[in-house]
């Protein structure tokens, strides 16, 4: 659906190369939003966009002091809340956000929603980790009745003065201890007062939505421009209500936004909203881009996180109760439907993250498994394999008997039936060696039939496959194939269930 709205490109990224040349007498402000810590397009779109990198060399291609860079919350982090062990690779990804953030020289982030997801102690870290501010002019310590965060910035560029205040949504959720004051009033104070500092330009950077956007627009005066979030309101053009100009990106870091005024009139010239996609990948001839380097040393952190999950969960004990069998058992009275699925890329799903060094990325193990996070499923790498007796079998183990380039980097099993077959059957073998019964690994018989336990003997009859049973995993981002501006192409799902159709 994105990509269908998304395709504007009111400038061209060569043309964003040949504005290096120019003398700089603009002023740029690059925005973002509901960036939900993406330093990485994701690895299997067929048409992959954002990524840090790319934003880099978007940004990079103006000159420094021309730039302003700004982003209006749910920036660190997916959701509201972590599990207790997804908190660790969290806070991984979000320190790689924070070092991204600094190296692109943002100004002052709203804090969103998602920032307090491991806490208030963790956002402080990770704030002052943070060579910018994390800024909001309404939220305050309940018990001090003080402000929680700093409420404005004021930045110099060009010799002009830009204010720049932050709000976040009234009913918002926050942690216990904050709350958040009406905005109206608060705007209006922050306008006169960032005024009255000398301010000839005024920004609100605001968490609360779309609709609350317009509402501000219309009833506060001075503001001359709102960078938005939260509603993810992708805006292709400005918005304009009165004087006030307001703009807002999609998610996840697809984007890039940015609005150019004359440095001496402060009036607009320019405004861009476009795909960071592959055009971008190439960035000014004579800058090295670092954030290449900073998401592979970030995503070997959260390798490395995730390794020493393994000690906490095998000091824990195991639940007893398990509901899900995995393929293993399945095989051992279904041969023909297994033997007709290890020819698919599903059986290899696992083996691609292994590919991508990814496979203790528990945010893409999600859908490359089954029950992940399930009672009677698996919490992490560490109890994804069992043995007989319900132990544990470290990964390594089994890797070590698969030989340690196996598979090696780059493999694509999609379309390619006869590698997944081999691959499997020698991946197979080797959790045999292991002494591996149950293994949660790769999309299997359950993601599809639902977990059935006491079947045969007992419990409920399997039902028929559903479309639902897929879209969990095949969404929108995911298969784009699947969907057609935004709705599911049931012909194309249906298609995809009649392939995947195990043999009697
Ligand atoms: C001990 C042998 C055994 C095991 C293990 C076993 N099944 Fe079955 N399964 C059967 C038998 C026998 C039938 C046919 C009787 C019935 O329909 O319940 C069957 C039927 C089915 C059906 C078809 C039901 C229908 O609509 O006709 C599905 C789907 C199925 N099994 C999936 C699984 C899955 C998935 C697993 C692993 C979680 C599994 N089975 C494990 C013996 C087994
Ligand atoms: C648990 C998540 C998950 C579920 C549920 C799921 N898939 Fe997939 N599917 C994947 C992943 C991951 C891949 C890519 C595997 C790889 O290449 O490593 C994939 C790949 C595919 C492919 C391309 C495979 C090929 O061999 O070319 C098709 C088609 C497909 N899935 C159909 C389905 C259908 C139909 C359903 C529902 C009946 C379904 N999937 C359910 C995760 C899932
Ligand atoms: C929401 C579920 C979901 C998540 C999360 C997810 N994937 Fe996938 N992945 C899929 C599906 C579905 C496919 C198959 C898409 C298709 O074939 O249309 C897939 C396919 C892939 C492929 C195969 C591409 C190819 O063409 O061979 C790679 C590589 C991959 N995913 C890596 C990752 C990585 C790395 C992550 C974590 C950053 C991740 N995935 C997270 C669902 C997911
Ligand atoms: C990608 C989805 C998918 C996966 C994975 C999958 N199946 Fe199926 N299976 C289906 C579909 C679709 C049918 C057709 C019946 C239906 O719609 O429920 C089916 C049918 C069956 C049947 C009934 C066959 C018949 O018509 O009598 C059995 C038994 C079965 N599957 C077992 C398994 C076992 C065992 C595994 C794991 C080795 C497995 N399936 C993996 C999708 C899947």
């Amino acid at each position: 659906m994105r990509r269908a709205l998304a395709l504007l490109l009111l400038l061209s990224a060569c043309s964003a190369g040949r504005k290096v040349a120019e003398d700089g007498r603009k002023i740029r402000v690059f925005y973002n939003n509901d960036n939900f810590a993406y330093l990485e397009t994701c690895g299997c779109r067929v048409s992959p966009i954002g990524g840090v990198d790319r934003r880099w060399n978007a940004m990079k291609a103006y000159p420094d002091d021309s730039r302003i860079f700004l982003d209006a919350g749910n920036l660190l982090f997916k959701a509201q809340r972590a599990t207790e062990f997804l908190a660790p690779q969290w806070y991984e990804q979000a320190v790689g956000v924070v070092d991204a953030y600094n190296l692109l020289g943002a100004d002052a982030v709203e804090v969103g929603v998602n920032e307090f997801a491991l806490g208030l102690d963790k956002f402080r870290e990770l704030a002052n980790r943070a060579k910018f501010p994390f800024i909001s002019a309404n939220i305050l310590e309940k018990d001090s009745k003080k402000l929680f965060l700093r409420d404005s910035v004021i930045l110099h560029r060009q010799g002009k003065k830009i204010g720049v205040f932050g709000l976040f949504g009234k009913d918002l959720p926050l942690p216990s201890t904050l709350e958040a004051q009406d905005p109206l009033p608060v705007a209006k104070r922050m306008v006169e007062k960032l005024r009255r500092e000398g301010a000839e330009m005024v920004i609100a950077l605001t968490h609360q939505g779309y609709d609350a956007d317009v509402q501000l627009a219309q009833k506060v005066s001075g503001i001359d421009l709102i960078v938005g979030g939260q509603s993810q309101s992708l805006l292709q053009k400005p918005d304009t209500e009165g004087k006030t100009l307001i703009v807002q990106l999609s998610n996840q870091g697809q984007m890039l936004g940015m609005v150019e005024y004359d440095a001496a009139t402060l009036t607009r010239t320019d405004f861009v909203v476009a795909e960071l996609g592959g055009e971008f990948s190439q960035g000014p001839k004579d800058l090295a881009n670092p954030m290449k380097s900073l998401v592979a040393v970030t995503n070997l952190r959260i390798q490395e996180a995730n390794r020493g999950l393994d000690e906490k969960i095998w000091a824990e004990k195991f639940p007893e109760e398990i509901s899900f069998e995995t393929s293993i058992t399945c095989r051992n009275c279904h041969e023909k439907q297994a033997a007709f699925h290890d020819g698919k890329a599903h059986s290899a799903a696992f083996l691609t993250l292994m590919s991508a060094k990814k496979e203790r990325n528990l945010d893409c193990v999600k859908c490359h498994s089954v029950g992940f996070g399930m009672p009677g499923g698996f919490q992490a790498i560490a109890d994804a394999f069992r043995d007989a007796a319900g132990k544990p079998v470290p990964l390594e183990k089994v890797r070590k008997l698969a030989g340690l380039n196996f598979p090696p980097p780059g493999v694509s099993y999609r379309a390619d039936g006869a590698r997944a077959r081999a691959d499997v059957e020698h991946w197979n073998a080797s959790l045999q060696k292991a002494g591996v019964r149950k293994s949660f690994v790769s999309v299997q018989c359950e993601n599809c039939h639902g977990a059935m336990p006491g079947h045969p003997f007992a419990g409920p009859h399997p039902g028929k496959v559903t479309v639902q049973a897929c879209t969990q995993c095949h969404t929108p981002e995911q298969a784009p194939g699947w969907y057609k501006n935004g709705k599911l192409d049931l012909e194309k799902a249906q298609a995809a269930i009649a392939a995947m159709k195990c043999p009697r």
